[in-house]
């Protein structure tokens, strides 16, 4: 029958977006969602569970009331520099909930589990662009508990006899082009939004840290995909297990790699207005170039990204701060 589709982390900006992709399917995605960074309005497609997924009586009691049979495991912490000064915080909340979520998943009914996982998982990766055999070796805590949590996946899917896939996001980036959903951390940290707001005249200037990598223009270098590209790559996930696919890690990525400043002027493009700039030292933890190899997406899944390059990506997350420029062509 049509899987019943649990997303953990649907009130959030990628699970938000994925579940509006589920709808336009024929789903009724279930959030199961403890609203910590996530937001009510997010949640449009589908009924809300408040629940945290650490209360695993509650997470068992909720998969069984909706009679789920897939989760998609979006619920994580996910600030890099937090990560540093409050790792417990990363281990209890990302792998504590990962833990307590497959034993719910493996008393109910579930038979399939698509997990969030990260670049963050490769460190400074030996070779660019990063194919998924390269060496897992994260250098902070956010990525040791999404590496954590890709091997206890692993071992309790093994157990339960669930189906699995792996998804290693890259940049995730832009909004929904119908501009019902958007990017929204609090506080900010990533380079587009924060862009956008300074463009908006928000914040005083953006500040760039390092333009001394060895990189064509000294800034860092980073693969954006669009949240709607994504998005569509968990659908592709989700009919490649129920067609019985093997277990998969596979990298969601543009392949397209663009720098810093790159994105600075592309921001300014889309809005017509100037970004003032500031040059900072570097930020500890910072790989000077993260670009995916998307072969493998490509060949499994069929994916194939189509707002990812960098100009629609920013015209959309632009437009979904009601910061585009008149006239502006953004796709
Ligand atoms: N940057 C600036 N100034 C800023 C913010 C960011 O120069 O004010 C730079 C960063 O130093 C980096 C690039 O912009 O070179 C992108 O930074 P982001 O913070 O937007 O994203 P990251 O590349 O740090 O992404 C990482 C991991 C993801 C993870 C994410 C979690 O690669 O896997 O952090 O927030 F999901």
């Amino acid at each position: 029958g049509v899987p019943r589709i649990c997303v953990t982390g649907g009130a959030g900006y990628i699970g938000s977006h994925v579940c509006k992709a589920l709808s336009a399917r024929g789903h009724v995605p279930l959030t199961l969602d403890n609203l910590s960074t996530g937001t009510r309005q997010n949640v449009s497609w589908g009924p809300l569970a408040q629940v945290d997924l650490r209360d695993g009586t509650a997470v068992a009691r909720t998969l069984r009331a909706h009679q789920i049979t897939t989760v998609l495991h979006f619920a994580a912490s996910a600030y890099v520099g937090e990560s540093v000064t409050d790792p417990g915080k990363y281990y209890d909340n990302n792998v504590g909930g990962m833990i307590a979520l497959l034993r719910a998943c493996g008393m109910t009914g579930v038979r399939q589990v698509i997990f969030s996982s990260s670049c963050a998982t490769y460190g400074i990766p030996d070779q660019c662009p990063v194919t998924e055999d390269s060496v897992q070796r994260p250098i902070n805590p956010y990525g040791r508990s999404k590496l954590m949590c890709e091997d206890i996946l692993t071992d309790m899917a093994g157990q339960y006899g669930f189906g699995f896939a792996m998804l290693r996001y890259f940049n995730v980036a832009g909004a929904d082009p119908d501009g019902q959903l958007r990017e929204r951390h609090t506080p900010e940290t990533h380079l587009i939004p924060l862009a956008l707001m300074t463009a908006a005249g928000q914040r005083g200037e953006m500040q760039i840290f390092g333009n001394d990598y060895d990189t064509p223009d000294g800034t860092c270098i980073r693969d954006y995909i669009h949240v709607s590209d994504l998005a569509q790559g968990h659908l592709q996930a989700l009919s490649y297990l129920d067609q019985g696919g093997a277990p998969l890690a596979v990298n969601l990525g543009s392949g397209q790699g663009y720098s810093n400043l790159e994105v600075l002027r592309a921001v300014s493009r889309a809005t017509g207005r100037p970004v003032p700039t500031r040059m900072m030292p570097r930020r500890r933890g910072d790989p000077p170039v993260l670009v995916a190899d998307a072969g493998l997406a490509r060949a499994i899944l069929g994916f194939a990204p189509r707002r990812s390059d960098l100009a629609t990506i920013v015209g959309d997350a632009a437009r979904s701060f009601g910061l585009e420029r008149a006239h502006a062509h953004s796709s």
